[in-house]
């Protein structure tokens, strides 16, 4: 069977216009500035409205005519989209479909993928699998989410840590003789702890009734100082498997995209493997933790820049509830 490598062809991104500082949020909970800075590295977050129409499938919406504009494609162009989200405009039916309509995209066949922070990683990975066995040559893959109705908002161990964003990438059959390609991609869970974050009611296991509603059931929960500790390992274990699967060193690699939970893991995952914070792609400060859209935003912000560039090893390292986590090891 013939096989083909996968590229990251373009990228687009998108946030909501509100823009919630954290003083901001210091005035409905006891916390401050200095306080959310120093143990976060957040200072603000983008906040969605949706009698605005900023919904989920209206971000994604903008960030794939971006990217679709930078690939040189067209919305007929896309034979699969697969959307990583945990906020999706509705239960059913999926985010996916409601973007294929919006955009056009009439060839496409359209998935959700349900795997929290770790989900652009993990459509990634899908993609990429798909357009190796030659079944699709244009895949459209979004990190996208509206957390921000999910978010207690009285709760200063959570309401400070989230925001609302989207990032596309446009993946596609990379011409033979190019350098640029997806090397190898990493995927993990840890199904028992999946109450360190979680969202009680909502599905089928609890519907939403007037108790929930009161008891605040319906939104996140999260066990902070627990997740952080397992977070560091699973982080740094994903990075070193990528590297060594495809015999780099943390020496070859240019750029490191990691998830933005929290600028404190990050900066102890990069103190682990030994690698240069300067070479640390960041973007928690002003947009927090969008769950899905943290790597292909960031991503696409440091390409943007001109930080990142074509021929550039880039080395995405995603965790996030359920637990999931995993790599993807890429040459742009
Ligand atoms: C949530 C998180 C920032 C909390 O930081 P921390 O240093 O672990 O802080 P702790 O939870 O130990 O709390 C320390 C104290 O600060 C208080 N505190 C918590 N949130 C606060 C806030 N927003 N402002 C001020 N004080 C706060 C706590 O109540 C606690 O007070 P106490 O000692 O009197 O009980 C940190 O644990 C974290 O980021 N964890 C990872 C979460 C994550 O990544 N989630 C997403 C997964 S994809």
């Amino acid at each position: 069977m013939t096989t083909y490598r996968s590229k990251i062809l373009a990228t687009g991104s998108a946030f909501p216009a509100n823009r919630v500082t954290n003083a901001d949020l210091a005035q409905r909970v006891e916390t401050n500035d200095e306080w959310i800075v120093e143990r976060t590295g957040i200072r603000a977050r983008r906040v969605a409205d949706a009698a605005k129409g900023e919904l989920n499938s209206e971000l994604a919406l903008r960030a794939s005519k971006q990217a679709l504009d930078r690939a040189g494609l067209s919305a007929t162009d896309i034979d699969f989209i697969l959307y990583a989200t945990v906020s999706p405009d509705h239960v059913m039916p999926n985010t996916a479909c409601v973007l294929q309509e919006k955009l056009g995209a009439k060839r496409a066949g359209a998935l959700d993928i349900s795997a929290a922070c770790s989900g652009f990683v993990y459509a990634l990975s899908i993609a990429d699998a798909f357009i190796k066995t030659g079944q699709y040559r244009n895949i459209l893959v979004i990190g996208a989410e509206v957390l921000s109705p999910m978010v207690n908002w009285d709760d200063r161990g959570t309401c400070i840590l989230f925001g609302d964003g989207a990032g596309v990438a446009v993946l596609s059959r990379a011409p033979e003789g190019d350098a640029s390609q997806i090397y190898s991609t990493h995927l993990y869970a840890d199904g028992w702890s999946k109450e360190l974050f979680f969202v009680p009611a909502g599905g089928t296991a609890m519907p939403v009734t007037h108790e929930v509603l009161d008891q605040k059931l319906h939104l996140m929960q999260m066990k902070g100082r627990e997740i952080y500790k397992v977070a560091v390992r699973m982080l740094a274990d994903c990075a070193t498997e990528a590297l060594t699967k495809n015999g780099f060193t943390v020496k070859d690699v240019d750029w490191l995209v990691p998830h933005q939970a929290n600028l404190r893991i990050i900066e102890a995952v990069a103190k682990r493997l030994d690698f240069p914070m300067e070479k640390v792609i960041v973007n928690i400060e002003e947009f927090a933790n969008t769950s899905a859209a943290t790597v292909p935003t960031a991503f696409d912000e440091a390409v943007t820049n001109g930080k990142i560039k074509r021929g550039d090893l880039v080395l995405f390292d995603v965790f996030g509830a359920g637990l999931t986590y995993g790599s993807a090891l890429l040459r742009y």
